[in-house]
């Protein structure tokens, strides 16, 4: 009898220690799942807009891919078709054309050319406009918007925010 409970409280009390382990090795394995804080900061760009200047442009960085931003001059916007303007990040009234700087053919970074107002691309000859729509093939399809959320005068690259998903959902970029 005495024996029996005994035994029973080592169980128990053996149990018990078992289950902290389990729970203390389940907390340590989530631990390492979960990414770093670095990296998930890394995720995110945030880009101040009001430093850019009109008609230059400028290759930022967002997940290791260069991302063009050129900030429009008034005659882009005013000679520019709908479908161009359909492209346009508008923030504190400036326009801006935002893309991810890899050609949508085969990935090489196409060149700015500045008097020409287009992208050339020295891979296969792919060319985009300065809304980033192509203009020569053989690119598929104009340059990827990155996902962007606008706060103010800044844009963070890697959150989606409502002007992203339009474009998205209206097929402006994938
Ligand atoms: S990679 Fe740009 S045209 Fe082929």
């Amino acid at each position: 009898m005495h024996n029996n409970s005994r035994r029973g409280f080592m169980g128990k009390a053996f149990g018990a220690v078992a289950g902290v382990g389990v729970l203390g090795s389940l907390v340590a394995m989530k631990k390492s799942w979960d990414p770093l804080p670095s990296v998930r900061a890394a995720g995110f760009t945030t880009l101040d807009m009001s430093i850019y200047k009109e008609g230059e442009l400028i290759t930022e960085q967002w997940r290791g891919k260069p991302v063009f931003v050129l900030k429009k001059t008034a005659e882009m916007i005013e000679k520019q078709t709908e479908s161009q303007e359909k492209r346009d990040i508008i923030i504190n009234g400036s326009h801006f054309m935002v893309a991810i700087g890899l050609c949508t053919h085969l990935g090489c970074i196409p060149a700015y050319k500045v008097d020409e107002e287009e992208f050339l691309c020295a891979c296969h000859g792919g060319k985009f406009d300065w809304s980033g729509e192509v203009t020569l093939l053989p690119p598929p399809r104009a340059l990827d918007i990155p996902p962007f959320k606008i706060e103010g005068n800044n844009m963070i690259l890697g959150e989606i925010g409502p002007e992203f998903k339009a474009m998205k959902d209206s097929g402006i970029t994938l």
